[in-house]
């Protein structure tokens, strides 16, 4: 495949800059989440019992900056090395936690949307279409990785 430099320096940017205000955009994200799929919150071990996004809960900031931050990644090997290159140790450990948690294959085209609403939210002016293709391709590298090693692990 093919990943360009300026798709990488994109997707770094904007992590940037979205990495200055983890609470909001964490927050932003999962509402984003739930807005989409109301369904997909009893997944979640720190929604399930709430009626509300919970503020400054750390776990859901952990995992909201896990995406970013692994996609980030996804697009530096995808520009050095043309492939997603995420440890077998790390796969099997994110295999296995979203096969435990119930998770499918529609929710991470539910994930990719929110974060995508969330770029918009976050970069305003400075969001554009080259920024989300290059998000949404690395995203779609690394969702395809992780749900793989589900079906390898089921
Ligand atoms: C847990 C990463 C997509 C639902 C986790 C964990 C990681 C992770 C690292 C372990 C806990 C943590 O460190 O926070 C990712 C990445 C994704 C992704 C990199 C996509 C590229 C999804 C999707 C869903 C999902 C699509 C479902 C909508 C969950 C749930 C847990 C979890 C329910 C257990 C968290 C808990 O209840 O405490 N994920 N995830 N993840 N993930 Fe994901």
């Amino acid at each position: 495949i093919v990943f360009t430099e300026k798709q990488e320096a994109l997707v770094k940017e904007s992590w940037e800059i979205l990495k200055q205000d983890i609470p909001r955009y964490s927050l932003h994200f999962f509402s984003q989440i739930l807005e989409i799929a109301p369904a997909a919150k009893d997944m979640f071990s720190f929604l399930r019992d709430t009626d509300d996004v919970p503020h400054n809960n750390p776990k859901l900031k952990a995992h909201a900056v896990k995406v970013f931050k692994m996609t980030c990644e996804t697009a530096i090997q995808l520009r050095e090395k043309g492939k997603v290159a995420v440890p077998d140790t790390t796969l099997q450990y994110l295999g296995s936690v979203h096969l435990k948690s119930g998770v499918l294959d529609p929710h991470f085209e539910v994930v990719k949307e929110a974060l995508v609403r969330t770029l918009k939210e976050g970069l305003g002016e400075k969001y554009n279409e080259e920024v989300e293709g290059a998000w949404s391709q690395a995203y779609d590298h690394l969702a395809l990785a992780i749900k793989a090693e589900m079906k390898q692990e089921n």
